[in-house]
C-alpha cells in the first residue's frame, strides 16, 4: 500500500476540482491511500474579497509572514511515500496559508526527507512562487520531483479583467456576459487524469527520475514567454512596493490605507501598459536571445533551484 498525503488549500474550490482531477487515477487505485488535508488558516480569509483586503495581504505575503492555521488531522507518524501540496500563488509567492503550513513544526517533520509533488492552480503567474517553493522544500528537506500547472489559458489582459472580477465580485460565470469565465478550462480538467496516470508509476516503482521529463512532455507545464518576462518585473518590484506600505504600519491598519489603496490602482495600470508592449517584446525577444529564452523556459520546467 502507497500512503499519500496531500495538502491542499482553496478558496472557492478552483484548485481542489483541479487537483482531484489529478489524481483521480490514485483514487481510484486500490493499493493507494490518498489523505487530503485542506490547509484552513485560524481567521479565514475573505471570499469575494473586499479592494482593502486584497490589497493589504500583498506586503505580508510577499514577506512570507505566516498566519496562524487549526491543527492538522494528519498522523504525523505516518511515514507517507509521497507528498503532494497544492497551492496558489498569491501575488506572485505562495499563498499565505500554504506559506504558513512550510514554515510549521508539522511540515518539518511530514516533509523530511520526503519526494514531493506540486499542483497549482492559478490565474497565469507561478513561476516566482514556485522557485520559492522550491527554497522552502529545501530547507525542510524535502525533494521536489514533479511539478503540475492549471492557468486560465485566456489572453493575460482578459484574465486580469475576469481574475478580479472573480476575486473582488464573486463572478464565477462570464463576466457582463462577454468575457470568458475566469479559471481552469472544463478541457483542461478532462486531461488532468493523464498527469495522475504519469504520477502513479513513479509512485509504484518509488523512482521519479524521470517524472518531471514525461510531466512536462504530456503539457503539464506550459510557458509563455511574455508571462515570463512580466513576472521577471513583477519580482524585482514587489519587494519593494511591499516594504513601501509595511514601514506605515501592520497588516489591517489605518496608516497604510493610502499606500495599499495607490498600489491597488498601479499594479492593474502597470499590467495594462505593460502587457501589450512586452507581448511585443517577447515576440522579439527570441529573434535576439533565442538562446537564453529557451533555457529560462526549460529552467522553469525542472524542479532545480538555480
Ligand atoms: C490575494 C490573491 C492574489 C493572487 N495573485 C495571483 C498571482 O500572483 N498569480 C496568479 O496566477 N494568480 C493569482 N491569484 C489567483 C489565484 O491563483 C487563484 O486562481 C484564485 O484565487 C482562485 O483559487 P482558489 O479558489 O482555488 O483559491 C491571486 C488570488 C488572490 C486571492
Amino acid at each position: 500500500m502507497k500512503n499519500v498525503l496531500v495538502v491542499y488549500f482553496t478558496q472557492t474550490g478552483q484548485l481542489s476540482s483541479a487537483l482531484k482531477a489529478t489524481l483521480k487515477p490514485l483514487e481510484n487505485d486500490p493499493g493507494v491511500n490518498l489523505h487530503y488535508e485542506l490547509v484552513k488558516p485560524k481567521k479565514a480569509y475573505p471570499y469575494p474579497w473586499s479592494y482593502m483586503e486584497f490589497f493589504d495581504v500583498f506586503p505580508e505575503n510577499v514577506h512570507a509572514i505566516p498566519c496562524e492555521l487549526e491543527p492538522f488531522s494528519a498522523d504525523l507518524h505516518k511515514d507517507y511515500d509521497l507528498v503532494v501540496v497544492a497551492y496558489q500563488p498569491w501575488f506572485l509567492s505562495v499563498c499565505v496559508p500554504i506559506n504558513s503550513f512550510l514554515m510549521s513544526g508539522d511540515a518539518k517533520v511530514l516533509l523530511n526527507g520526503k519526494p514531493v509533488v506540486t499542483v497549482i492552480a492559478c490565474r497565469n503567474m507561478w513561476l516566482n512562487g514556485q522557485e520559492k517553493m522550491k527554497k522552502k522544500l529545501l530547507e525542510l528537506n524535502a525533494n521536489l520531483v514533479g511539478n503540475i500547472t492549471f492557468v486560465d489559458k485566456s489572453p493575460n489582459l482578459i484574465s486580469l479583467i475576469t481574475v478580479l472580477a472573480f476575486v473582488l465580485g464573486g463572478v464565477k460565470d462570464k463576466f457582463l456576459g462577454i468575457f470568458p469565465k475566469y479559471g481552469v478550462k472544463e478541457s483542461d480538467l478532462e486531461k488532468a487524469p493523464s498527469y495522475g496516470n504519469i504520477l502513479i508509476d513513479h509512485l509504484k516503482s518509488n523512482n521519479y527520475n524521470t517524472l518531471q521529463e514525461e510531466l512536462v512532455k504530456d503539457g503539464a507545464v506550459v510557458i509563455r514567454p511574455n508571462l515570463m518576462i512580466m513576472e521577471g518585473r513583477g519580482k524585482v518590484l514587489f519587494p519593494l512596493y511591499a516594504n513601501y506600505i509595511s514601514k506605515k504600519g501592520a497588516s489591517g491598519s489605518k496608516s497604510r490605507r493610502t499606500r495599499v489603496r495607490i498600489f491597488g490602482i498601479v499594479l492593474p495600470t502597470a499590467i495594462l501598459i505593460l502587457s501589450p508592449i512586452i507581448t511585443i517584446a517577447s515576440r522579439l525577444a527570441p529573434l535576439i536571445a533565442s538562446k537564453k529564452m529557451k533555457k529560462e523556459v526549460i529552467y522553469y520546467s525542472q524542479n532545480s533551484l538555480r
